[in-house]
């Protein structure tokens, strides 16, 4: 899809202007209107259209105006901060008339602020993703016909600036969506790292650990997860230094579970299907890489993704297990399902020894559990230290993927102690979204570390957010991307 910022569009094809709450118009709608004999206004009369977001209505074949259809888009109440409001906006027209048959779609905007032009256009990347490429039988009435996008502004220069930045913001949450969507024999430990290998076209540094290096460095928590699967298990390891020279970075760790049966703790089959998702975290924090990649953020940046497969077989962890994890602490293996956490651990030390960050965030489909307190409106957040749980809270309302702290305490920690082993790798039947957090606290000691659990966003049955056009949302992307933008850049 092209995207273009002009001061006259030739308004051919779609022709889209926004209506604020309460039928107000805006001088470019006022304009349209005019054009075309007032059909906007008598569009507006004749249906109970009020400017509310997501409200849409079509006048199509209209006269007096080139355009083939003229696309009548609420935006809601203007306020301090319409950034997340117009990028709403441009995703819901565009998922509106993506398979209508017409080719272009040009929003008049007027002297509409350059920014949120470009935040427009960023809604309408967001909303163009399509999963599609193994649907061989698509019927050509039901495949996208737009192939160019306009925005007609007299903030021409800002709008393309910004633009080109979100852009690269959006390559890596179509990315981080791809990973998700595609299924577990597509995207393993092996594909996914070469995937992630393609990545240093983009610029980033790539390193890929496999078993043999793993097991040198002891990483046998991470390993134990992946024993019982035909693809060797990975670590890959992303490094951006756009920052100042010798300045710590901050790492960002995900958990790359590229399918989890759930082990000898064999997961019940109805539904296990989406398991093929439970790589969530991994994709986020490679998208995120893209992202600062694309755009040259100037701050040191590491992602790390810990890449296995949880799978039942001869060889695969059993139930009662002990096994030594990297930092030295002994975990006895309860439950095969709660694979993530073991995951987590290994790559967490690696990215702490290896790379003395200044702060480290992991991210993951860790619990079912964070779905039953979250639901999928808002990610759990754990973290060690306030200012970094304030600043990513920050980060998600600004982005709209918004996080939710919730408690750590040594009330919750002592549900995974074990008289067999340093600790468990379950609690007991309450809160275990806190429980898998307090695990993961054990190997970090006193940076300043996050926690973020994405099992209730990384993909989502219904979809309310216009951005969110298919199954998988790409969660934390925008969020991380963020986060780095406001706290770590220059
Ligand atoms: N990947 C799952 C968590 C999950 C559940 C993600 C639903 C997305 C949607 C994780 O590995 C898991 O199985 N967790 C167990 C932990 C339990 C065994 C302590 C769970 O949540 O049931
Ligand atoms: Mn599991
Ligand atoms: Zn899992």
């Amino acid at each position: 899809m092209k995207f273009k910022f002009t001061e006259q569009a030739s308004t051919k094809g779609a022709v889209c202007v926004a209506i604020f709450a309460g039928s107000k118009f805006s001088d470019a709608a006022n304009a349209m209107d005019d054009a075309s004999g007032g059909a906007i206004r008598r569009a507006i009369d004749s249906s109970r259209f009020g400017g509310k977001p997501a409200q849409i209505i079509e006048v199509l074949a209209p006269v007096g105006v080139n355009a083939s259809r003229i696309i009548i888009a609420g935006v809601g109440e203007q306020n301090n901060d319409m950034t997340l409001a117009w990028e709403a906006f441009g995703a819901g027209v565009l998922q509106k008339v993506l398979t209508s048959g017409e080719q272009e779609l040009t929003f008049i905007t007027g002297d509409l602020d350059g920014s949120y032009c470009a935040r427009i256009a960023f809604g309408a990347k967001l909303a163009a993703y399509r999963f599609d490429k193994h649907r061989t039988k698509l019927q050509e009435d039901k495949k996208p016909s737009i192939t160019s996008i306009c925005i007609e502004t007299s903030n021409k220069k800002r709008a393309r600036d910004e633009f080109s930045l979100l852009d690269e913001v959006a390559e890596g949450v179509h990315l981080a969506r791809d990973l998700v969507s595609e299924p577990g024999n597509m995207i393993h430990p092996e594909s996914f790292a070469e995937r992630v290998e393609s990545l240093s076209k983009n610029g980033l540094e790539i390193e890929i650990l496999d078993e043999k290096d793993m097991g040198k460095l002891g990483m046998n928590a991470l390993l134990s997860v992946g024993a019982g699967s035909k693809y060797g298990s990975k670590l890959a390891i992303m490094k951006w230094f756009g920052g100042p020279k010798g300045e710590a970075p901050v790492v960002l760790v995900g958990k790359g579970v590229t399918f989890d049966t759930g082990g000898i703790s064999l997961k019940p089959g109805n539904g296990m299907w989406d398991m093929k998702g439970d790589m969530g975290g991994a994709a986020a924090v490679t998208g995120a890489m893209r992202s600062l990649a694309g755009r040259k953020a100037k701050a040191n940046v590491i992602g790390i993704v810990g890449l296995v497969e949880n799978m039942p077989d001869a060889l695969a962890t059993r139930p009662g297990d002990i096994v030594t994890s990297a930092n030295g602490q002994t975990i006895e293996i309860q439950n095969t399902d709660a694979e993530g956490r073991l995951v987590l651990v290994d790559a967490l030390w690696y990215g702490l020894t290896s790379f003395k960050p200044s702060r480290i965030i992991d991210l993951a489909t860790l619990t079912g559990a964070i779905i039953v307190s979250l639901g999928h409106e808002n990610a759990g957040l754990f973290c060690n230290d306030d200012s970094l749980a304030g600043d990513l809270t920050s980060a998600g309302k600004l982005s709209g993927e918004p996080v939710w702290r919730l408690p750590l305490g040594s009330g919750y920690d002592k549900l995974i102690d074990t008289p067999n082993a340093d600790m468990k790798n379950i609690g007991g039947p309450t809160a275990g979204s806190i429980t898998a957090a307090q695990f993961l606290q054990r190997f970090v000691g006193d940076v300043p570390w996050a926690h973020i659990d994405i099992a209730g966003m990384a993909w989502k049955e219904k979809r309310p957010d216009p951005r969110e056009s298919v199954w998988a949302t790409g969660f934390g992307v925008r969020l991380l991307d963020r986060f780095i933008a406001e706290y770590h850049e220059s």
